[in-house]
Protein backbone atom coordinates (compact mmCIF):
# COMPACT_ATOMS: atom_id res chain seq x y z
CA UNK A 1 0.00 0.00 0.00
CA UNK A 2 1.30 3.54 -0.94
CA UNK A 3 2.17 5.93 1.77
CA UNK A 4 -0.49 9.05 2.10
CA UNK A 5 2.95 11.20 0.92
CA UNK A 6 3.82 8.62 -1.84
CA UNK A 7 0.25 8.58 -2.63
CA UNK A 8 -0.02 12.46 -2.57
CA UNK A 9 3.34 13.29 -5.09
CA UNK A 10 1.70 10.57 -7.48
CA UNK A 11 -1.45 12.82 -7.53
CA UNK A 12 0.40 15.88 -7.87
CA UNK A 13 2.37 14.90 -10.66
CA UNK A 14 -1.20 13.39 -12.39
CA UNK A 15 -2.52 17.08 -12.46
CA UNK A 16 0.53 18.23 -13.85
CA UNK A 17 0.37 16.22 -16.88
CA UNK A 18 -3.45 17.19 -16.86
CA UNK A 19 -2.80 21.28 -16.67
CA UNK A 20 0.75 21.19 -18.68
CA UNK A 21 0.24 23.50 -21.67
CA UNK A 22 1.60 21.06 -24.19
CA UNK A 23 -1.61 18.93 -23.58
CA UNK A 24 -3.92 22.21 -24.45
CA UNK A 25 -5.37 21.89 -28.09
CA UNK A 26 -3.96 24.60 -30.74
CA UNK A 27 -6.10 27.09 -31.80
CA UNK A 28 -8.16 25.71 -34.57
CA UNK A 29 -7.50 28.08 -38.10
CA UNK A 30 -10.52 30.28 -39.14
CA UNK A 31 -12.08 28.39 -42.91
CA UNK A 32 -11.51 31.52 -44.90
CA UNK A 33 -14.10 33.28 -46.46
CA UNK A 34 -15.20 32.61 -50.39
CA UNK A 35 -17.08 34.98 -52.08
CA UNK A 36 -21.42 33.97 -52.51
CA UNK A 37 -21.14 34.12 -55.71
CA UNK A 38 -24.53 35.59 -58.25
CA UNK A 39 -26.75 32.24 -57.37
CA UNK A 40 -27.69 32.18 -54.29
CA UNK A 41 -31.42 30.83 -55.07
CA UNK A 42 -33.59 33.82 -55.93
CA UNK A 43 -37.00 31.37 -55.00
CA UNK A 44 -36.18 28.96 -52.01
CA UNK A 45 -37.35 25.14 -52.97
CA UNK A 46 -40.68 24.65 -51.12
CA UNK A 47 -38.42 21.18 -49.46
CA UNK A 48 -35.79 23.02 -47.60
CA UNK A 49 -34.22 20.01 -45.78
CA UNK A 50 -30.71 18.46 -45.62
CA UNK A 51 -31.13 15.96 -48.65
CA UNK A 52 -31.07 17.81 -51.78
CA UNK A 53 -31.17 14.25 -53.88
CA UNK A 54 -34.79 13.84 -53.17
CA UNK A 55 -37.45 16.63 -53.38
CA UNK A 56 -40.84 16.29 -51.36
CA UNK A 57 -43.67 15.68 -53.78
CA UNK A 58 -41.39 13.92 -56.31
CA UNK A 59 -40.91 10.02 -57.45
CA UNK A 60 -37.78 10.52 -58.67
CA UNK A 61 -34.04 11.27 -57.31
CA UNK A 62 -31.40 13.79 -58.78
CA UNK A 63 -29.24 12.30 -61.44
CA UNK A 64 -25.97 12.59 -60.64
CA UNK A 65 -23.40 10.50 -58.17
CA UNK A 66 -24.47 11.09 -54.44
CA UNK A 67 -22.30 12.84 -51.85
CA UNK A 68 -22.74 12.02 -48.02
CA UNK A 69 -21.02 15.86 -46.79
CA UNK A 70 -21.17 16.37 -43.30
CA UNK A 71 -18.71 17.86 -40.71
CA UNK A 72 -18.59 20.29 -37.61
CA UNK A 73 -18.80 24.19 -37.11
CA UNK A 74 -16.43 25.11 -34.70
CA UNK A 75 -14.89 28.22 -33.23
CA UNK A 76 -11.63 29.32 -33.33
CA UNK A 77 -11.44 27.17 -29.38
CA UNK A 78 -12.84 24.23 -31.34
CA UNK A 79 -16.21 24.36 -29.25
CA UNK A 80 -19.17 23.39 -31.09
CA UNK A 81 -20.83 26.66 -32.21
CA UNK A 82 -24.19 25.57 -30.94
CA UNK A 83 -27.95 26.86 -32.58
CA UNK A 84 -25.69 27.45 -36.15
CA UNK A 85 -27.57 26.59 -39.30
CA UNK A 86 -25.49 25.13 -42.81
CA UNK A 87 -26.70 26.40 -46.25
CA UNK A 88 -25.64 24.87 -49.08
CA UNK A 89 -26.19 25.40 -52.80
CA UNK A 90 -24.91 24.14 -55.84
CA UNK A 91 -25.45 22.96 -59.39
CA UNK A 92 -27.32 20.00 -60.75
CA UNK A 93 -25.76 17.40 -62.60
CA UNK A 94 -26.55 19.17 -65.71
CA UNK A 95 -24.60 22.78 -64.48
CA UNK A 96 -28.05 24.50 -63.64
CA UNK A 97 -28.37 26.47 -60.15
CA UNK A 98 -31.95 27.04 -58.53
CA UNK A 99 -31.50 30.54 -59.97
CA UNK A 100 -34.29 31.99 -62.52
CA UNK A 101 -31.25 33.40 -64.08
CA UNK A 102 -29.28 30.19 -64.56
CA UNK A 103 -31.57 28.22 -66.58
CA UNK A 104 -34.27 28.14 -68.96
CA UNK A 105 -37.74 25.81 -68.73
CA UNK A 106 -36.99 22.02 -68.75
CA UNK A 107 -33.27 22.30 -68.40
CA UNK A 108 -33.21 22.22 -64.57
CA UNK A 109 -32.99 18.91 -63.15
CA UNK A 110 -36.27 18.93 -61.13
CA UNK A 111 -35.70 16.14 -58.79
CA UNK A 112 -32.78 18.00 -57.14
CA UNK A 113 -33.35 20.48 -54.58
CA UNK A 114 -30.14 22.52 -55.61
CA UNK A 115 -30.41 24.32 -51.45
CA UNK A 116 -30.52 22.70 -48.46
CA UNK A 117 -30.25 23.56 -45.09
CA UNK A 118 -29.32 22.02 -41.84
CA UNK A 119 -28.88 23.01 -37.66
CA UNK A 120 -26.07 21.44 -35.75
CA UNK A 121 -26.49 19.32 -33.59
CA UNK A 122 -25.20 19.64 -29.67
CA UNK A 123 -21.26 18.51 -30.58
CA UNK A 124 -21.49 21.04 -33.87
CA UNK A 125 -22.20 18.36 -36.81
CA UNK A 126 -24.33 19.03 -39.80
CA UNK A 127 -24.88 16.48 -42.68
CA UNK A 128 -26.36 16.51 -45.83
CA UNK A 129 -26.75 14.23 -49.03
CA UNK A 130 -26.41 16.01 -51.76
CA UNK A 131 -24.70 15.41 -55.32
CA UNK A 132 -20.79 15.17 -56.14
CA UNK A 133 -20.40 18.63 -57.77
CA UNK A 134 -19.54 19.00 -60.85
CA UNK A 135 -17.77 22.08 -63.10
CA UNK A 136 -19.69 24.63 -64.98
CA UNK A 137 -18.19 27.43 -67.45
CA UNK A 138 -15.09 29.04 -65.60
CA UNK A 139 -15.49 26.80 -62.30
CA UNK A 140 -13.68 23.78 -60.46
CA UNK A 141 -16.48 22.05 -59.01
CA UNK A 142 -17.55 23.44 -55.79
CA UNK A 143 -20.32 23.81 -53.49
CA UNK A 144 -21.49 26.70 -51.84
CA UNK A 145 -21.51 26.78 -48.04
CA UNK A 146 -23.31 29.48 -45.66
CA UNK A 147 -23.02 28.98 -42.04
CA UNK A 148 -25.44 31.71 -40.04
CA UNK A 149 -24.46 32.33 -36.32
CA UNK A 150 -26.78 32.92 -34.36
CA UNK A 151 -26.06 36.65 -32.62
CA UNK A 152 -22.66 36.31 -34.32
CA UNK A 153 -20.61 37.07 -37.88
CA UNK A 154 -22.16 34.42 -40.56
CA UNK A 155 -19.57 32.54 -43.05
CA UNK A 156 -19.75 32.49 -46.69
CA UNK A 157 -17.29 29.73 -48.24
CA UNK A 158 -17.24 26.92 -51.04
CA UNK A 159 -16.13 23.54 -50.71
CA UNK A 160 -13.72 22.44 -53.41
CA UNK A 161 -12.51 19.03 -53.83
CA UNK A 162 -8.61 18.59 -53.08
CA UNK A 163 -6.82 17.12 -56.16
CA UNK A 164 -9.22 18.08 -58.83
CA UNK A 165 -6.80 19.16 -61.57
CA UNK A 166 -9.69 21.96 -62.64
CA UNK A 167 -8.55 24.06 -59.03
CA UNK A 168 -5.39 25.14 -60.53
CA UNK A 169 -7.28 27.25 -63.10
CA UNK A 170 -10.47 28.25 -60.92
CA UNK A 171 -9.49 32.44 -60.03
CA UNK A 172 -12.23 32.19 -57.06
CA UNK A 173 -10.03 29.19 -55.51
CA UNK A 174 -6.82 30.93 -56.26
CA UNK A 175 -7.51 33.71 -54.57
CA UNK A 176 -7.38 32.17 -51.17
CA UNK A 177 -4.00 32.47 -49.67
CA UNK A 178 -2.19 29.36 -51.04
CA UNK A 179 -1.63 27.93 -47.26
CA UNK A 180 -5.01 28.40 -46.96
CA UNK A 181 -6.65 26.50 -49.83
CA UNK A 182 -6.16 23.05 -48.09
CA UNK A 183 -9.29 24.34 -45.60
CA UNK A 184 -11.55 24.37 -48.16
CA UNK A 185 -10.65 21.57 -50.64
CA UNK A 186 -11.66 18.41 -49.22
CA UNK A 187 -10.79 14.80 -49.86
CA UNK A 188 -13.31 12.73 -51.29
CA UNK A 189 -13.71 9.15 -50.51
CA UNK A 190 -15.96 6.11 -51.10
CA UNK A 191 -19.06 5.64 -49.38
CA UNK A 192 -18.84 2.20 -47.46
CA UNK A 193 -21.87 3.14 -44.95
CA UNK A 194 -25.62 3.08 -45.51
CA UNK A 195 -27.76 2.14 -48.94
CA UNK A 196 -25.78 5.24 -51.11
CA UNK A 197 -23.30 4.23 -53.46
CA UNK A 198 -21.18 7.84 -53.93
CA UNK A 199 -18.64 9.52 -51.69
CA UNK A 200 -18.25 11.19 -48.34
CA UNK A 201 -16.63 14.24 -47.66
CA UNK A 202 -15.83 16.04 -44.10
CA UNK A 203 -15.40 19.73 -44.54
CA UNK A 204 -15.47 21.12 -41.05
CA UNK A 205 -16.29 25.03 -40.88
CA UNK A 206 -14.16 27.19 -38.58
CA UNK A 207 -15.60 30.98 -37.36
CA UNK A 208 -13.74 33.21 -36.35
FE1 LIG B 1 -20.83 28.57 -58.04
Amino acid sequence: MQSPTRRRLVMAAGAAILSSPARAAAPLVATPEMTEGPFYPDHLPSDLDSDLVKVAGRNGQASGEILALSGRVLGLDGNPIRGAVVEIWQVDAHGHYLHSGDYAEGERDANFQGYGRAQVDAQGLYRFRTLKPVAYDFRAPHIHVRVLRPGGRSLTTQMMIAGDPQNARDSIYRRVRPDLQRLVAVELRPNLVGPDAGSTARFDLVLA
